[in-house]
């Protein structure tokens, strides 16, 4: 699909455009080709917005993966990564330095990584065989639908899986945006019940990479603290914090599935029941009708438009990233 007409400096522009993104570039030939080869197992590599289609993808085949898929968001790669291993280095600008220090010790251990940028060093650096080029001038996060439709079909190749019809999908994620108007979901009636209030984003199975997208995209897009958590790991220690949740304004949103387990279920609910019996009300959303990975990115999509009204609503740049920017630049004179 064409993303010709968004546009690459308005983050409203960029996140309205998430749909006609999905399946909007393939993974080069030569680099399907080669991720044909059998493999113990893929380590996906990136930090922040770079990140999020790792963990999707992870999330989304965790448990029908033959082998295992592992994200790595930090300078080592883990000592099983072998020769053995197919790994993948993405970086919307190709210079986010631990994931170019990763990708050298992958190099280092004789794998040739497939690589995922829109430039930058890890361009220079990459196999062109193995290598995928990005879109330019698009901020890191608001590339994820684009970084996906590389990294997707990329990964479903190397654990023999059929690949996803991206195309559809972005086109159901535009479909469904002009629902949320009307069942009382919209991205602004959200962000105005989320107004003063510290979002606390709980995930669980497949979702778990939308709690930890939508918490990024309040941070960045935002500027406001957010936070996420996962079920049913925080039912074995964040729960005993929720009398606190109240005097501090920390708003749980609970990402539901209808695919999650009855015991997921039932978790979920009792859960909220107790914060709801410590005065602590929650918000569910939910998306009908779709598969896991449609219901994945409906959320992110539904959930970055709203930490975009909260931008608005805060009257912060959501471009810009100035701290992010700063630190880099300090670490790299370094
Ligand atoms: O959204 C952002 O701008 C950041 O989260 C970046 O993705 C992160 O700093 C990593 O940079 P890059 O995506 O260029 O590797």
């Amino acid at each position: 699909m064409a993303i010709d007409n968004i546009d690459r400096t308005s983050m409203s522009s960029m996140v309205n455009g998430f749909p006609q993104m999905v399946g909007a570039v393939n993974p080069s030939t030569d680099a399907i080709e080669s991720a044909k080869d059998t493999t113990k197992g893929v380590c996906v590599l990136g930090m922040g917005g770079s990140a999020i289609a790792g963990e999707i993808c992870k999330g989304l085949y965790s448990e029908r993966a033959p082998i295992p898929i592992t994200c790595v968001r930090d300078y080592a790669l883990p000592k099983y990564v072998d020769s053995d291993w197919s790994v993948i280095a993405v970086s919307y600008s190709g210079n986010t330095e631990e994931t170019l220090s990763a990708f050298a010790e992958a190099i280092k251990r004789g794998i040739i990584p497939f690589v995922i940028s829109s430039g930058g060093k890890l361009m220079d650096l990459a196999d062109p065989k193995r290598f995928s080029r990005l879109p330019d001038s698009f901020q890191p996060r608001a590339a994820l639908p684009l970084i996906l439709s590389v990294e997707l079909p990329l990964i479903e190749t190397l654990i023999g899986q059929n690949r996803t019809n991206l195309i559809q999908i972005g086109k159901k994620l535009a479909d469904r945006k002009k629902e949320w108007t009307d069942n009382g979901s919209s991205p602004n009636q959200i962000a105005r019940r989320l107004s003063g209030k510290i979002p606390l984003f709980i995930g669980s199975g497949h979702l778990q990479a939308a709690a930890y997208r939508a918490k990024c995209q309040i941070n960045e897009n935002a500027k406001i603290a957010s936070f996420h958590s996962i079920l049913p790991e925080a039912n074995h220690n964040e729960i005993e914090s929720v009398g606190w949740f109240a005097s501090k304004d920390i708003l749980p949103v609970f990402l539901r599935s209808e695919h999650e387990s009855p015991r997921i279920r039932k978790r979920i609910e009792a859960t909220s029941e107790i914060y709801f019996d410590e005065g602590v009300d929650s918000i569910h959303l939910n998306h009908a009708n779709a598969s896991k990975l449609e219901e994945i990115l409906l959320h992110i999509y539904h959930l970055d438009l709203v930490s975009m009204e909260i931008a608005l609503k805060q009257g912060v740049d959501a471009v810009a990233v100035e701290r992010i920017a700063r630190l880099k630049r300090i670490l790299s004179q370094a």
